[in-house]
Formats: C-alpha cells, sequence, structure tokens
C-alpha cells in the first residue's frame, strides 16, 4: 500500500511509523486510520514499533474534525470503529509499541498513545481529551484505556473538563512513562526499543499478552494464564539459549523460535 497521509522507516528490528500531515497537527482522518492499520499489521514482526508525529508541534491532535463535521450517526459509528480496529492492533500484535508524543496529543491521538504499550513524551507534549468540548465523547477507546492508566478520578476529570495537561503533569498521574527534551524524545525511544529487541521475542509476545488479556480478568484465572504460558516457553530454543547464555557468562543470541 502507497502511503499518503503517514511515512514508515524500518532501521534494523525497529520500525518508526510517523503520521505526517503537520497542516492539520497529524489529525487523524479515515484515510490515516485505514493507513495506521496497514503499518501496523504489515510491521508487527518488527521486535518493537514507534509512533509519533511529523513536525515539532503535535503527536497527533485528534481525530479531524473537518471530516468529523458532516458525519451521520452512521458515518461516526465506522469512523469510531476505524479507531478501534487500530488501537486493538496495537494491543494485539506481538511486538513493543511505543508513542513518542512530541507535541499535542488530544482525543484521536492521546487514544492511539494508550493503546501502546509505553508512552514517552517530550517537555513540550499536552496531554487530553477534549472531545466533549465539541460535543461527542472520546471514539477511539479513550473512555476505557485512560480510566485503566490513570484511575476514574483521574480520567473523569481530564473527560469531562476537557483540559489539556502538560508533559510533567502527565508524568505525575502515571500517564507517561518520563519525560525528555524534544531532541532526545525519539533518541530515548529506539533506545529502549532496541534494549527490547535483545530479549527474548517469544518471552516479550507472550508477556505483552499476559498483561493484555490478564488485566480484565480475574486473578487466578490470569495467573492460571501466567503459569501456562510460562511452562510453554521451557519448551522453546530461546528458553534453552537464554539460559545456557547466563550460565556461559555471554549474551544470549535468541532467534524466536
Ligand atoms: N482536526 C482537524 N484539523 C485540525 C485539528 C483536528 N483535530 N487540530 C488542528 N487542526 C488544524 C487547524 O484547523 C489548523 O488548520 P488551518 O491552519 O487550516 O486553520 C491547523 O491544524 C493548526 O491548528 P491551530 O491553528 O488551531 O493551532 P494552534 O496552535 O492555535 O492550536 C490546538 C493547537 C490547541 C491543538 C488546536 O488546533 C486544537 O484545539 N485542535 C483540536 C483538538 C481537538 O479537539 N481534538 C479532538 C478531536 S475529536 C476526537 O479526537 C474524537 C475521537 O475521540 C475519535
Amino acid at each position: 500500500m502507497a502511503y499518503q497521509n503517514i511515512y514508515v522507516d524500518r532501521e534494523g528490528p525497529l520500525a518508526i511509523i510517523t503520521v505526517n500531515r503537520p497542516k492539520s497537527l497529524n489529525a487523524l482522518n479515515s484515510q490515516t486510520l485505514r493507513e495506521l492499520t496497514q503499518a501496523v499489521r504489515d510491521n508487527a514482526d518488527q521486535r518493537a514499533l514507534i509512533l509519533t508525529g511529523a513536525g515539532d508541534k503535535a503527536f497527533v491532535a485528534g481525530a479531524d474534525i473537518s471530516e468529523m463535521a458532516p458525519m451521520t450517526p452512521w458515518s461516526a459509528r465506522e469512523f469510531s470503529e476505524l479507531g478501534h480496529v487500530v488501537t486493538a492492533l496495537l494491543e494485539d500484535i506481538p511486538c513493543a509499541t511505543i508513542a513518542a508524543v512530541n507535541g499535542y496529543a488530544l482525543g484521536g491521538g492521546l487514544e492511539l498513545a494508550v493503546a501502546c504499550d509505553m508512552i514517552f513524551a517530550s517537555e513540550n507534549a499536552r496531554l487530553g481529551l477534549p472531545e466533549v468540548s465539541l460535543g461527542v465523547t472520546p471514539g477511539f477507546g479513550g473512555t476505557q484505556r485512560l480510566v485503566r492508566l490513570v484511575g476514574k478520578l483521574r480520567a473523569k476529570e481530564m473527560i469531562f473538563t476537557a483540559e489539556m495537561i502538560d508533559a510533567r503533569t502527565a508524568l505525575d498521574i502515571g500517564l507517561v512513562n518520563a519525560v525528555l527534551p524534544p531532541d532526545r524524545l525519539l533518541a530515548h525511544c529506539k533506545q529502549v526499543a532496541e534494549k527490547i529487541a535483545t530479549r527474548g521475542p517469544l518471552a516479550v509476545a507472550r508477556a505483552k499478552r499476559l498483561v493484555e488479556r490478564g488485566y480484565d480478568m480475574p486473578l487466578r484465572a490470569a495467573n492460571r494464564q501466567e503459569a501456562e504460558s510460562f511452562a510453554l516457553l521451557f519448551d522453546t530454543e530461546d528458553r534453552r539459549e537464554g539460559m545456557r547464555a547466563f550460565i556461559e557468562k555471554r549474551s544470549p543470541r535468541f532467534t524466536g523460535k
């Protein structure tokens, strides 16, 4: 698929997906959501994906308001589903996903970020769910994923007031992993991604699935899944290699088998 609104750079085991509509602060229209879905799917076998926005002002300033303005309830439903597809995909793929929030992450932009496994923000980032100021609710999972990250009280305050918070506040409430100077953000995300890429790929993929699926399960059932995954991994070459390397005091050479 030839992309118009995003670009993808592959660097060894990493893929960097950049939303590239800087004139509208990288707002997500349907075409961009489709392209993102395709790019995430096409790069799911990389070890890590980094999502970011073009320019120095915005990660993604939300769903595209000019496309949404004339929508009917039916087309709005379809549009919302497009956002749900890409955010669910980010959680489902085996590789790690990192949002490099390099400016505004608003509405659908924040919803994209909170579907990633980690969020790193630049000092100038501003995050929020301003949808109620447009007379709608968040539509790409914001009412659900934000609550799970920061708790009901803070999520409701952000959603009901539609106010943005700065990167430091986002760090304080556990909405981002770390805050970096703008010129260090992408390098930091790559460092984290490269570290993940040195670890056992099957183990990282299993760990991701356990966290994602286990979150909404009763603790006992989730722990049973963990025990099963732990046991299954004992039958892999990566597990043998990882433990052998430790004993032989060398770095492991994982093959994903
Ligand atoms: N959709 C469409 N265009 C957008 C946009 C959006 N979400 N956000 C910004 N733009 C456009 C602006 O219209 C403007 O275009 P023009 O130059 O053609 O006028 C351009 O990007 C630059 O924006 P501003 O001039 O407004 O820049 P600013 O620095 O003054 O303000 C801002 C920046 C505070 C982020 C402001 O642009 C803004 O409030 N944007 C809208 C944010 C928003 O409400 N997002 C949520 C959308 S709803 C949603 O996401 C629903 C969902 O959950 C699915």
